[in-house]
């Protein structure tokens, strides 16, 4: 009998949990503020209705109907499908590597915010570069182990390890706190955010409706990405979970509740990042366009700076980082459970526990190129091949494999069949035609701004690494396919 989660609530409690991380709290308002601030939120709920939703109910619908993991779940449709499962989850594996780096960085800030002065608060740009990181100056040089990043990377694979080592069961138990405290932390980081000097010139730049970008093609691109980034598809992550429900179980108030609660908590976490991002340029005498930046830069750099600002400066740096954690390690940890479930489908003798110390301990091992003094140089092309091209690919793939090949209209009456609210045909044209031709187009935009040059001007042999680790997945799902041994 396949293990099952303990309740419907705790399988949706998972779905969030996975779907809300590190990119609802800087990618999201940063692209919001990157393309027309509020005229971006329009395109935004759009791609989440027509693109998200529906890719996830697709997700859902195969993980339970089928009651297997991505790879067991392609398979049952036709035995060369499971291709594409394996290339969703190698994708994920891959991620996870990295995005464990970034948890393990949150978990040096949080600790040594337990501090009367904040030991960036001099410099919090030298402080992330040179003390935590120890960053070389170029990729070639990768200098080496930094213990520190190494000994938390430990302390994060440990911590990963305890949440999924009894499959859904700890899974279950370990949501039930990384639920609600972020949200309460993010609580009372909006309060604190909205009551700062400055904090509305902040939240004016983030919703303020630039509509004339509504036009842009780049606009309706970038968020379509961010809405299959913030919803954890293409990973195989929301199949393996659903193959944990009752096959009966409704899929497609599940879906509209995963997507309301990740879409919902992204704007909020919008308000409470520019409001300190507003109280950090007025502080600072800057401008908000001067402060705002992407990815580490504001979690690691701007963040801590803004937070040393303030009065009461160790109680929000350890909140703040706190928030990043708890947000971040049930991504990560639904991660780990798809690669841990295919195994577990492939080989049912062993045991769960085993199957995830291992995958947890190899996970950890490759962690340690981005812990060297290089690593930030590696994380940055990882992430920036797998999501643009590793996520997109499988999305493509999953629609021609459900919609051409076993047919939408077949999942679609499941999904009628075991759910309270039904999907009308629109579901279909969705994934036959709408998901793939966006993708498709997502995907060539992206190759073409590829061959203009190399990413981020780094060397060449770096972005062949970059392309490698987009083929590895992409490779071995299309051996399988070609190669068709069970
Ligand atoms: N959805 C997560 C976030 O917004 O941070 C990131 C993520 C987690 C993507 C799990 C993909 C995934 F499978």
């Amino acid at each position: 009998m396949r293990e099952r989660w303990s309740s419907k609530t705790i399988f949706i409690f998972a779905a969030i949990g996975s779907a809300v991380g590190l990119g609802n709290i800087w990618r999201f308002p940063y692209m919001t503020y990157k393309y027309g601030g509020g005229a971006f939120i329009i395109p935004f709920l759009i791609a989440m209705v027509l693109l998200g939703i529906p890719l996830l109910i697709l997700e859902f619908a195969i993980g339970q109907k089928f009651q297997k993991g991505p790879v067991g779940a392609f398979k049952k449709i036709d035995s060369r499908l499971r291709g594409i499962g394996a290339g969703a989850v190698i994708s994920g594996f891959i991620i996870c590597v990295y995005y464990a780096v970034v948890m393990a960085w949150t978990l040096i800030y949080f600790v040594k915010s337990f501090s009367l002065k904040l030991p960036w608060a001099a410099n919090a740009e030298n402080y992330f570069f040179s003390n935590v990181l120890n960053l070389s100056d170029s990729i070639s040089s990768i200098g080496g182990i930094n213990w520190v990043v190494l000994i938390s990377l430990l302390g994060i694979w440990i911590a990963i390890y305890f949440c999924v080592r009894n499959g859904v069961q700890s899974i279950g138990k370990a949501l039930k706190l990384f639920i609600p405290l972020p949200l309460i932390l993010l609580v009372v980081l909006f309060f604190r955010g909205i009551t700062l000097p400055g904090a509305l010139t902040g939240i004016f730049y983030y919703i303020k409706p630039d509509f004339t970008v509504l036009f842009s093609s780049e606009l309706w691109i970038a968020a379509a990405s961010q809405v299959f980034f913030t919803l954890s598809l293409g990973f195989g992550v929301m199949t393996a979970y659903a193959s944990y429900n009752d096959p009966k179980q409704d899929i497609t108030k599940s879906s509209i509740i995963t997507g309301i609660a990740d879409g919902a908590i992204s704007l909020f976490a919008g308000f409470v990042v520019f409001s300190i991002i507003g109280y950090m340029a007025q502080a600072t005498s800057s401008t908000v366009a001067e402060v705002a930046t992407s990815g580490p830069g504001l979690a690691f750099v701007v963040f801590p700076q803004a937070l040393s600002l303030m009065p009461f400066a160790a109680v929000f740096s350890v909140l703040f980082f706190l928030t990043l954690f708890s947000l971040g390690i049930d991504s990560a940890f639904s991660l780990v459970e798809a690669v841990v479930t295919v195994i577990e489908d492939k080989t049912k003798k062993i045991k769960k526990e085993t199957i995830a110390l291992v995958v947890c301990a190899v996970m950890f091992c490759l962690g340690t190129i981005f812990a060297t003094d290089a690593g930030l140089y590696f994380l940055d092309i990882f992430d920036h091949f797998i999501t643009n091209f590793g996520l997109i690919l499988v999305g493509i793939f999953e629609c021609i494999a459900v919609g051409w090949i076993y047919g939408a209209e077949n999942i679609r009456s499941f999904v009628n069949s075991v759910s309270d609210w039904k999907i009308g045909k629109w579901w279909n044209v969705s994934i036959n035609y709408l998901i793939p031709i966006i993708l498709g187009t997502l995907l060539i935009v992206q190759f073409v701004n590829e061959l203009s040059g190399n990413y981020g001007g780094y060397p060449s042999w770096s972005i062949y690494l970059g392309w490698t680790v987009v083929l590895v997945p992409f490779v071995t799902g299309l051996v399988m396919v070609f190669n068709n041994k069970n």
